[in-house]
């Protein structure tokens, strides 16, 4: 099968190692793809919201399934257009994509549908919002989120009266996403510990994958601004069976079943961002495809075939498949740039990856990487997924910081907690 995969972040290198390992691959392309990708497979100089460049693309070098990691070209309907083409593709139509593009949307639909989440409010005008916050309507903190995608920076956590103004000015009025604030979700802020839940799907079948956990805000401790992820952990022990049982009932189940009903069946790869709380698991969020970092803990442990699975997904047949995964933990360190989650410099050389990848239970993912004049560069934010497995959590965490510690670019940085909660869960249970 030639398969080619979309986008060019840690998620997708994570994506293209473990397709490599399929035997039904012949060929592998990445469009774009980063440094990390290089020796997997063909990077093409395509990018994710050039639909008809993909769509040529697909064509002229007959892929046979094209898998897709970040949200925006789902959003846009990468997957309805490939489909009107004759082309395969694993991933949800725009329709079903709305459960990551449009908070609103996903509101309502778990309401009418009795799935988990907090309570909520949505405004179309400031006016309104500003006047049932004046007048008392929320308890703090609550929170903001602007309807549509803002890379992950639309959600506000308001400690006070001012803090929840100031969201609805910046979204509503002064528009810092365009027009994903044309709408706004006010909602209960809950209180628990969060994890991340993905199934495989084809809109009838799903399959449940390992738990993870995120670290989404930028310095030790969780403090500091919220980020894409600055690492990850996957470990059994997250959830117990119980657990797991009663989200895919209570959530990934009913969203499933739920988006069929409606017209919208969803196909791929469903996230939950879940907050764990007092009276059950409720949906912070839902992401129509793999987190990152999660996937670079997770497909490390998947032992299955993901191609072989991704094939079944998009023949809408995934009755009778299975996936096995190994029991090892599984860590992510993730290596930023000096000023992300703002601004910060590119083309710093990186140096240590093979030194660090030299341990077995290891592998360097890229993430914003470039090659320049045969040296690994520096190209974006989040730079590296150093991902480490071992037996038990606390091996997996200390070989990954013995990893990181071999890795240097100028101005680098990197939490040194990551998976520390999953300690303290361990000898708290
Ligand atoms: P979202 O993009 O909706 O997942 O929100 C980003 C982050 O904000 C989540 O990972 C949570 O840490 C936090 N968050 C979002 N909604 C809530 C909520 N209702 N209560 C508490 N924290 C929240
Ligand atoms: N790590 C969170 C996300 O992928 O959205």
């Amino acid at each position: 099968m030639k398969v080619l995969v979309i986008g060019s972040g840690g998620r997708e290198h994570t994506l293209a190692w473990k397709i490599k390992q399929s035997p039904h691959l012949t060929k592998l392309y990445c469009a774009p793809g980063n440094a990390g990708t290089v020796g997997l497979a063909e990077n093409v100089n395509i990018g994710g919201s050039d639909l008809d460049g993909l769509v040529r693309f697909a064509h002229s070098e007959g892929i046979d399934l094209t898998v897709v990691g970040p949200e925006a070209p789902l959003v846009d309907g990468i997957v309805d257009r490939f489909k009107e083409e004759g082309l395969r593709i694993v991933g949800p139509s725009a329709k079903a994509a709305q459960l990551e593009g449009s908070k609103v949307f996903t509101k309502d639909f778990m309401k009418a549908r009795g799935i988990p989440s907090a309570e909520y409010q949505v405004y179309s005008d400031a006016e309104d919002a500003v006047s049932d916050l004046k007048a008392g309507r929320f308890k703090f903190p609550t929170v903001v989120k602007a309807d549509g995608l803002a890379a992950g920076k639309g959600v506000f956590i308001c400690q006070d009266l001012e803090e929840a103004l100031d969201a609805v000015n910046a979204v509503m009025t002064a528009r810092q996403f365009g027009s994903s604030g044309d709408r706004i979700v006010i909602e209960e802020f809950l209180v628990g510990e969060e994890t991340s839940f993905m199934v495989f799907t084809d809109g009838t079948n799903l399959i449940p994958m390992v738990p993870s956990q995120d670290h989404k805000a930028a310095y030790d401790g969780d403090t500091g601004p919220n980020t894409g992820g600055m690492g990850a952990y996957s470990v059994d022990f997250l959830l117990s069976q119980e657990l797991r049982d009663q989200i895919m009932d209570q959530i990934m189940r009913p969203t499933v079943e739920g988006m069929k009903e409606m017209g919208y069946p969803f196909e791929g790869v469903l996230y939950a961002g879940l907050m764990l709380t007092k009276e059950g698991p409720k949906v912070l969020e839902f992401n129509v495809r793999f987190g990152d970092p999660e996937t670079q803990v997770i497909l490390p442990r998947l032992k299955s075939d993901l191609l072989a699975n991704f094939d079944a997904m998009a023949d809408g047949d995934l009755s009778g498949h299975q996936v096995e995964w190994h029991s090892d933990a599984a860590v992510c360190i993730v290596i930023a740039s000096e000023g992300y989650p703002g601004s910060y410099p590119k083309g710093h050389e990186i140096s240590g990856m093979a030194m660090a990848e030299e341990d077995p239970g290891t592998i360097v993912f890229h993430a914003g990487t470039d090659l320049k004049e045969g040296k690994t560069v520096t190209s974006g934010g989040r730079v590296l997924g150093v991902t480490s497995l071992a037996p038990n959590l606390q091996a997996a965490i200390m070989r990954a910081y013995e990893a990181v510690n071999k890795i240097h670019f100028d101005g680098m940085y990197y939490r040194k907690d990551i998976a520390a909660k999953g300690l303290r869960k361990l000898t708290k249970d």
